[in-house]
């Protein structure tokens, strides 16, 4: 009998690591969160034209971001200048499989139309200038994928990383070429006036990484609450959730999720990964970890870290409509393939990370 029992669990767990074939009488992730909130993930090219690829995008996930195709630089790299084909590809893909597509992103710092900030002679224009090129811009791109794109991030990142300052007022914007040319924050409010303006339908997100530091977080309350009651249209936060294995905290994210509620109806977690290592956030300096095997200890951590996430967002369901994976596999991943922050290994195989996720673990 004990013999029996042991040969049925060893055989369970067995049928757990058997790879990517062995989910295919099982749930998908989307199914599985289908009461609670819409499972989305970021692609790149490749992600929607391989075979195999593109059929465990649209098997898995109900909302897609462009990984970068989307963004200022990649469709309006000079003035006058739209460059489509990827991005059109990506909404087609959309359209064709019924899949929801969240705009990212109108403004950024970075991979931004450089040239939006610049007269002929290389010197900063002034801020009605750049007003208007972004109200071109916002205007273009949202009216293209209207039909498709369900929301947008309006403006990404603005708001610095640090310690508040210990001597008074806190400057909380980043020092981007945007706020040296208006020294002030009316250019997050003019980007979010026009996203509405172009649609009034799309919901429109601040959104940003590092937000369950207390600092930061409180920044980005701060910033949102008042936009708000001065009536600038913003509907909802993203939390970007680039984590690590030892944080953020439950608690954190927690008091993240909770307090963002208390402003907006609409929270997506936007670009979700776990890394393996201590780093954590949206910077592009980070360690590729090269060569670095994964460890069985830190297999667990990141399953923990996992279920904590997903514990915490299935009970803000009420305000949380969708979580969104930063790439499809390690392979994709911005972060390199040695990082390890994905559900999906390089081989596109799910890990025990993803069952953790799809079966409510409660690690
Ligand atoms: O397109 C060029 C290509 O022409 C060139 O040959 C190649 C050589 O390095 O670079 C290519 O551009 C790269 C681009 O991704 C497209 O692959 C850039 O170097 C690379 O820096 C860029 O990285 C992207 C990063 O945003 C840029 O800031 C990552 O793939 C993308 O995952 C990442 O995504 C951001 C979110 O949008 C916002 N939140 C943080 C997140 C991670 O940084």
């Amino acid at each position: 009998m004990i013999m029996k029992k042991i040969l049925f669990f060893a055989l369970c767990g067995l049928s757990v690591f058997t790879g990517a074939n062995a989910q295919d009488s099982e749930k998908s992730l989307k199914e599985a969160y289908k009461d609670y909130f819409m499972i989305g993930v970021a692609v790149n090219q490749r992600n929607i034209s391989d075979s195999m690829q593109s059929s465990l995008v649209r098997r898995e996930f109900n909302s897609i971001t462009a990984e970068n195709d989307m963004k200022p630089v990649s469709v309006h790299p000079e003035e006058g200048k739209w460059t489509w084909e990827k991005a059109d590809r990506i909404a087609n893909f959309c359209r064709q499989n019924g899949i929801k597509l969240r705009g990212h992103a109108l403004m950024w710092h970075n991979q931004m139309c450089e040239w939006m900030f610049y007269d002929k002679q290389h010197n900063l224009v002034s801020k009605e200038v750049l007003f208007e090129r972004m109200r071109e811009h916002i205007h273009t791109v949202v009216n293209r994928y209207k039909d498709v794109v369900y929301c947008w991030d309006v403006f990404n990142e603005a708001i610095k990383d640090g310690p508040r300052n210990p001597e008074g007022m806190d400057q909380p914007l980043r020092e981007s070429t945007f706020y040296k040319i208006c020294g002030n924050d009316e250019y997050i409010r003019k980007a979010f006036q026009f996203a509405r303006e172009a649609d009034p339908n799309a919901i429109l997100f601040y959104n940003d990484y590092n937000e369950c530091d207390p600092v930061k977080r409180d920044r980005i309350y701060e910033m949102v609450k008042e936009m708000k009651a001065a009536g600038v249209p913003i509907d909802g936060i993203g939390m970007q959730g680039h984590y690590n294995i030892y944080g953020p905290s439950e608690e954190d994210i927690e008091a993240a999720v909770s307090k963002y509620a208390e402003i907006v109806d609409h929270i997506h977690v936007t670009e979700l990964d776990i890394r393996v290592n201590k780093e954590m956030g949206g910077q592009l300096r980070f360690s590729r970890n090269e060569n670095a095997k994964i460890t069985e200890e830190q297999k667990q951590m990141q399953e923990v870290k996992y279920a904590t996430v997903f514990r915490v967002m299935r009970q803000h369901a009420d305000k949380m409509d969708c979580v969104t994976f930063w790439n499809l596999s390690d392979r994709d991943s911005w972060l390199g393939v040695n990082n390890y922050p994905l559900p999906f290994d390089k081989e596109y195989k799910p890990k025990n990370a993803y069952r953790v996720i799809r079966d409510f673990g409660n690690k």
